[in-house]
């Protein structure tokens, strides 16, 4: 009977484990899907294919901000499983890989200091966006 018990109890926190690891991998992809709709925006402004609109970029740049700080602990160890495109990198140079968010943050920010218009617009916004190179890079399987 008590193996019974702990057995159904493993299976419980079994389940619950796949359920919250499945949780965190779509939410950090939420968050990328975000960075990249956003991305898309100051693209066509940086191309001249849309008109500068300050709001928009400073919405951008929030996004970034925002969505930087909330990401790190969304991956969590063992998260690699299921659908995620992340690399074993993630948490073999987990230090350098939030690192790299608390970098992406600094540099919006900045920029959301800096920008004011759209010649600082277009000297500014290459180099955040870079940002999203250099991690995906070592960290997600392209
Ligand atoms: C510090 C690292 C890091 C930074 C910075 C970063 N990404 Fe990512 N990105 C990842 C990782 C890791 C994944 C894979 C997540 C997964 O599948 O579990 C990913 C996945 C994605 C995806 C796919 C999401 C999906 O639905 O599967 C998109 C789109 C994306 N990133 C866009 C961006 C854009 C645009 C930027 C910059 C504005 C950016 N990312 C900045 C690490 C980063």
């Amino acid at each position: 009977m008590k193996r019974v018990v702990l057995v159904a109890g493993l299976l419980g926190l079994g389940v619950a484990a796949a359920w919250a690891q499945g949780n965190v991998i779509e939410q950090r992809q939420a968050i990328m899907k975000s960075f990249g709709g956003q991305v898309r925006t100051v693209s066509g402004m940086l191309r001249g294919q849309a008109p500068f609109d300050l709001a928009q970029v400073q919405t951008a740049l929030n996004t970034f901000v925002d969505g930087s700080q909330k990401a790190p602990p969304l991956f969590p160890p063992g998260s690699d499983a299921g659908d995620s495109k992340a690399l074993p990198a993630v948490w073999e140079k987990k230090a350098e890989f939030d690192g790299l968010f608390v970098q992406f943050a600094n540099d919006s920010k900045a920029a959301l200091a800096s920008i004011k218009d759209e010649a600082s617009f277009k000297a500014a916004m290459p180099k955040v966006l870079e940002n999203c190179g250099t991690c995906h890079k070592t960290f997600r399987k392209s």
